[in-house]
């Protein structure tokens, strides 16, 4: 629906043109905040335009009741409801809530300015610089950690964004339902050469990717 209605925001770093589970339940939070919000700023306009043009609209109501039947009851069921939804929508993306021993754990090690990945579940496998290889159809926990200032780990065709902090570990499942490639950016502002720090994200057939990794050992 995404690419019919807004076609330039498609693309490889679109998170409107979902390719996995997690960026597939995030776009569906962002219509329904979208529909939340239209829904709000209609009701408000239309108010606008009762009381513009219709003589006797809203006469009965005093100034403060206007305020708390505008200000307050209206948005805040819409409001409660959307971060009630968002809430339970975020924590969902999260690897601590789902068990999955399938999930395949790579490390991304950010520095200035650029994104080196580690595969942990297959040792010896020498780590890759701003491109990150992972199988299609599997889940990916990702590990952010930073050796410098905060960067933020971000496939928008993929999941959600998670910080790289300096002495933290954070962690995010990411998976493409495909195979094919998909840019990443850090996303937090991290000095003069931020604009720069893109890496790619391979997904492979699952049985190729092994051997891809020049590794056939299977996951440890
Ligand atoms: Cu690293 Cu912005």
């Amino acid at each position: 629906m995404a690419t019919l209605l807004l076609p330039g925001c498609s693309g490889d770093l679109s998170a409107l043109d979902p390719a996995g589970p997690a960026a597939q339940s995030i776009a569906r939070l962002w219509w329904i905040m979208l529909f939340g919000s239209i829904v709000l700023f209609s009701l408000v306009i239309g108010l606008f335009f009762c009381t513009l043009y219709l003589p006797r609209f809203g006469r009965t109501l005093s100034p403060s009741g206007w305020i708390i039947f505008g200000g307050l009851v209206l948005p805040i069921p819409i409001l409660v409801a959307l971060l009630i939804y968002a809430f339970l929508e975020g924590n969902r993306l999260l690897p601590e809530y789902k068990s999955d021993d399938s999930a395949i754990r790579i490390e991304a090690r950010a520095r200035q300015w650029m994104w080196e990945f580690y595969y942990l579940d297959f040792p010896g496998t020498p780590s890759t610089v701003n491109i990150l290889h992972i199988p299609a159809q599997r889940p990916i926990d990702i590990t952010a950690i930073s050796e410098d200032v905060i960067h933020s780990f971000w496939v928008p065709r993929l999941g959600g964004k998670v910080d790289a902090i300096p002495g933290h570990v954070t962690k995010i499942r990411l998976k493409a339902d495909q195979s094919g490639s998909f840019g990443g950016v850090c996303a937090e502002f991290c000095g003069p050469g931020h604009t720069t720090m893109h890496f790619a994200v391979i997904a492979h057939d699952p049985n190729e990717y092994p051997v891809i990794l020049g590794n056939t050992a299977e996951p440890q």
